[in-house]
Parts: structure tokens; sequence; C-alpha cells
């Protein structure tokens, strides 16, 4: 029995915020935007909308689209950062507002940028297991809360219009390296046990290396008393920290790695892919890594322009549009790789 996707979806917001947006309230430019990242707009959601709000979106599309309701679904994996709640996790969220039966587990998974591909894994292993028969697997993310909102970013989204203080200038400015590179958005896939053939998924190979969490991280949690403090917003203590040329460096050698671990594994050549469904975090970054596995352009699509990097969304938006303009078509070999916090990466193999 293979684990096959029968249906996938996304969740994006509405509000499209192309760089000069940014560029009005930091020091920054479209110019520096779209040559350092690759990114040429993102989507900020509204208030009220959270990563389970799109996660349900995204989800919706992908039961219609496998041809299930959720009275079929044995159980969910959601993969995110940034679920609703600090607990519980988006799993019962999803349970009650789309009536997914109780009679079900989900499970709450959050691999950052990496947590698609660890859900996939975790799928196929519930499935192999034969107690699950259908699941649904969703990888969302928010970052919209994360950012200085009180510092003149409504204006992003029409939420307001004036120019920013200078103090608010500044502080923005001195978070522009990261605030530059997200955006909200969410992909979902309905992944089946299914007996005919051998499309479905082959292996992966996952990795964790938590030696340098600074590297991209966020301060606040349960070392701390209380896990937040008053200050907080204002000293920026829970904007997410990163080194991003440490960040960058690990990236561009990690995800070939990766990828060639798993193609050994699998008893293929790099060469045999079809499509490489890789973490959109910069087009540079995705550039370099096909690049060092000499994988042609039209073998790896990108959406970072439209999207920025939307973590856990990313993979299965990417591979949603692939399938659905036909990039991605019955037969090919498709690999997914990511690599984000923790630091997790991997890569993962799946035959259309
Ligand atoms: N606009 C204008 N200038 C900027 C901006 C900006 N948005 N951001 C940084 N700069 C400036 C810097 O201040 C610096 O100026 P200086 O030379 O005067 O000091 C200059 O640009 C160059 O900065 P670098 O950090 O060297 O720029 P770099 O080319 O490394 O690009 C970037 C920075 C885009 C962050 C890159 O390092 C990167 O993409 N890193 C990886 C990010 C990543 O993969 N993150 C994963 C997140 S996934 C997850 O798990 C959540």
């Amino acid at each position: 029995m293979k684990s096959v996707i029968t249906g996938s979806g996304i969740g994006v917001p509405k509000n499209v915020v192309p760089n000069d947006k940014l560029a009005r309230i930091m020091d920054t430019s479209d110019e520096w935007i779209r040559t350092r990242s690759g990114v040429v707009e993102r989507r900020y959601a509204d208030p009220g909308q959270g990563s389970a709000e799109l996660g349900m979106m995204a989800a919706e599309a992908a039961l219609a689209a496998a041809g299930r309701t959720t009275a079929d679904i044995d159980a969910i994996i959601f993969a995110t950062m940034t679920p609703n709640y600090y607990f519980p996790g988006n799993g019962p969220v999803m349970q009650a507002k789309m009536g997914f039966r109780e009679s079900m587990p989900t499970f709450d998974i959050r691999q950052q940028c990496s947590g698609f591909l660890y859900g996939l894994e975790l799928a196929d292993t519930l499935i192999q297991s034969r107690k699950y028969r259908r699941l649904l697997l969703v990888g969302a993310d928010i970052h919209t809360p994360l950012l200085p909102w009180n510092k003149g970013w409504g204006t992003t989204i029409g939420l307001e219009d004036r120019e920013v203080t200078p103090e608010e200038y500044a502080f923005n400015t001195a978070i522009r390296d990261r605030a530059v590179l997200f955006g909200d958005g969410a992909g979902a896939v309905v992944i089946e046990g299914v007996d005919d053939g051998d499309r479905g998924f082959l292996t992966a190979r996952l990795f964790t290396d938590g030696s340098n969490i600074e590297a991209l991280y966020m301060r606040g949690g349960s070392h701390r008393r209380p896990w937040v403090m008053p200050d907080d917003v204002a000293s920026g203590d829970l904007i997410p920290d990163m080194q991003g040329r440490e960040v960058f460096k690990q990236a561009v050698s990690r995800m070939p790695e990766a990828v060639r671990a798993v193609c050994e594994t699998a008893g293929v050549t790099v060469g045999d892919i079809d499509v490489l469904i890789i973490h959109q975090a910069n087009l540079r970054i995705v550039e370099a890594v096909a690049k060092q596995l000499a994988l042609p352009p039209e073998k790896v699509p990108h959406n970072i322009e439209r999207y920025g990097n939307t973590t856990a969304g990313t993979l299965p938006i990417l591979f949603h549009e692939c399938v659905a303009d036909g990039r991605i078509k019955p037969g090919m070999l498709v690999c997914f790789t990511a690599l984000g916090s923790g630091l997790h990466w991997g890569a993962a193999l799946y035959k259309a």
C-alpha cells in the first residue's frame, strides 16, 4: 500500500503587500528585497484570521479536490509554528469548526519551515501502520502577529493611513532583514492509503541539529518566568531572531545533502527527479541548491515572488500550484526539501 495525495488546496489571505508598502515604514527598497531575496509581494492576514483559519480554507479545498468529506478523515496532522493559541494547537480548533468527528486524533507538530515535510513522513508512517487510512495534512503559518503591528504596519493592509514616526521607522528598520521575507499562507493535502500501482510516497530522510538554536528562534517560552515579560513588545523580544547569513549557509549545504541522501535511500539518481518542491526562503537559496544538484530551472519551480516565506505553508502551496497548472503530472518523481528553525531539514520523494 502506498500513501497517495488524492487532493490538495491552499488558503491565502486576500491582502497583497508589495515591497513598496514596506519601504514606506522602514529603510528598505523594492530593488533590495527583489535582488537579495526574490520576494516581490507577500500576503498579510486580516486581524482575527489565524493559521487555523487559513488552514481550514486550504483543508476545505483539499477535501473537495479529493472528493472527500470531513467524515472520511481518520486523523489530522497540523504543522505550524504559529498556532491560534499558545495551547491547544490548531488540530482541535479545526476539528470543531469544520465538524470532523470526535473519534479521531489530531496531531499538532511544529517543525517550522520543515513542518510539512515532517508531516508527510508522519502521515506515511501512520498509514503504513494500517491503523489510519485517510489523513488530512495541513501546513500553515501567520507571520503578521510577530511583527511590530503598533508601529505603522496597519498601513500595509489599509487598516490605517499615516506616516510612521522617526522612532517607528528606526524600530522597523532594525528588523528589516527578517520582516521583508515572510508572508502568511496555508496549504493542505488529503493523503490516503491506496493499493493500486506505484504512485505515492517513497521515502524521506529527516534531520535535526539543535546545537545552534539561536540561528533562528523566538524568545519567550516555558523556561522564562513569566513566559512573556511586560517589556517584550517594546524591546522587540517577541520578534524572531535570525542569523541570516548562517541560515543561508546551512540551507545551501544541508538541502542538497538531504536530497542526495533520500535519492540514495530510494535507489534513484538526483537526475531522475522531475520536480523539486523546495522551501521558499530566498530565491538565491533555491537557485544555489538547484545548481549544486545540477537540476535545470524548469525542474525547480518557485513562487517566493508572490508569497514570500510562508514557513509550513510553503511546500504544500507550491505543490498545489504545480499540480494545478500541470507542472506536476502523473508518473513524475517529485522531491520535497526544506530547512528551517531547529534546525530541522530533510527531503522526501513522492511519485505523482
Ligand atoms: N532592506 C535593505 N537593506 C537591508 C535589508 C532590507 N530589508 N536587510 C538587510 N539589509 C542590509 C543589511 O543591513 C546590510 O547592510 P550593511 O552592509 O550596511 O551592514 C546589507 O543589507 C547586507 O546584509 P546581509 O545580511 O549581508 O544580506 P544578505 O545578502 O545575507 O541577505 C538575508 C540577508 C535576505 C536575510 C539572507 O541572509 C537570507 O535569506 N538568509 C536566510 C534566511 C532564511 O533562510 N530563513 C529561514 C527562515 S525559515 C523558518 O524556519 C522560519
